[in-house]
């Protein structure tokens, strides 16, 4: 049985209920955070949970835990559903609470919190080697004046609809424009281009979510002397670019094969580097975060 945290209490996932009056329900007036699960580490914890932080700022909403009861509430939800040593992804949501009709906040005090473990999709390691197709769509990313870009709230209908169109379009992912007309990013990934060994990503002024593993990923480009930045980059760069990889937290580094009709080596070499130090970056956590060798580095079977 799956057990998901509902605000104070650990309850089978089954009888995990919310009020059809809660604004999360009624608005989409609520934020959310979804960090991956290895070995029973959640990989880059502080990062999403500051960003959790950041979101629920950005929309007036105040956490109902602190950062450290929220992390200690993930540990609790890994241990109790028997994830202590396994592969998984749990996200965080926190909406407003119950309010009544109407769009005032002013009488919603009381924020719902869910802490909830989910399976790693099926088919992460076969993705990461076959990559996938983007299509760019009609729909443009909503712009940072029209809601808070860098925020992961509750309102994914933008990403929604990009996706089913690029699904129509027979593609795996949506990309998207901004309403600039610049790159901006996938549906639910950060977007990147390698370009004669450079690599380079649309700046968080364009209006992107400012993704865990892109920021895990511009780091390692620093710490590895590869050359990158961040810019406002036409479309035209996708013809020019060598080489086309998105991120996310739950897939990581994902080789793009084709952006519409053009296609790409994939993955290209610096797609297969960066993979390659994205995964070392996880295992150096784990080590860290357990002061030993992960498991997979120790000769013979776990001990426990
Ligand atoms: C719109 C969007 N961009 C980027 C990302 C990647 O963010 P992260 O690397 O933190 O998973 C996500 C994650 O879901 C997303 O929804």
């Amino acid at each position: 049985m799956t057990w998901v945290q509902l605000n104070d209490a650990l309850v089978p996932a089954g009888e995990a209920r919310v009020s059809v009056f809660d604004r999360g329900f009624m608005y989409g007036d609520g934020v959310f955070d979804t960090v991956r699960v290895y070995d029973g580490h959640p990989f880059q914890l502080g990062r999403h949970l500051e960003r959790l932080q950041g979101s629920a700022s950005a929309i007036g909403l105040e956490l109902p835990r602190s950062l450290e009861r929220i992390a200690r509430d993930v540990r609790a939800v890994l241990d109790g559903n028997g994830l202590a040593r396994s592969d998984a992804v749990v996200r965080v949501s926190v909406s407003r609470g119950v309010g009544g009709r109407g769009l005032s906040t002013a009488d919603s005090h009381d924020p719902t919190y869910v802490v909830a473990p989910y399976p790693v999709p099926d088919r992460v390691a076969e993705t990461q080697a076959s990559g996938i197709r983007l299509r760019v769509v009609e729909t443009r990313r909503v712009r940072g004046d029209a809601l808070p870009a860098g925020a992961k709230h509750a309102n994914y209908l933008n990403s929604i609809l990009a996706y089913r169109q690029a699904q129509v379009g027979g593609a795996d992912d949506a990309l998207l424009l901004n309403s600039d007309g610049d790159l901006a990013e996938c549906a639910s990934s950060n977007l990147f281009l390698v370009s004669r060994g450079r690599v380079r990503t649309p700046d968080v002024g364009c209006g992107i979510l400012p993704g865990c593993a892109r920021a895990l990923i511009l780091e390692l480009c620093g710490g590895h002397g590869l050359e990158f930045d961040e810019a406002r980059l036409d479309p035209s760069a996708l013809d020019s670019a060598d080489e086309v990889f998105v991120t996310n937290s739950v897939w990581e580094v994902v080789p793009v094969r084709a952006v519409d009709d053009r296609e790409y080596h994939a993955p290209g070499p610096t797609t297969r580097t960066l993979a390659e130090l994205y995964r070392r970056g996880v295992e150096a956590e784990i080590r860290e975060s357990r002061g030993r060798q992960p498991p997979w580095d120790r000769p013979g079977p776990a001990s426990e």
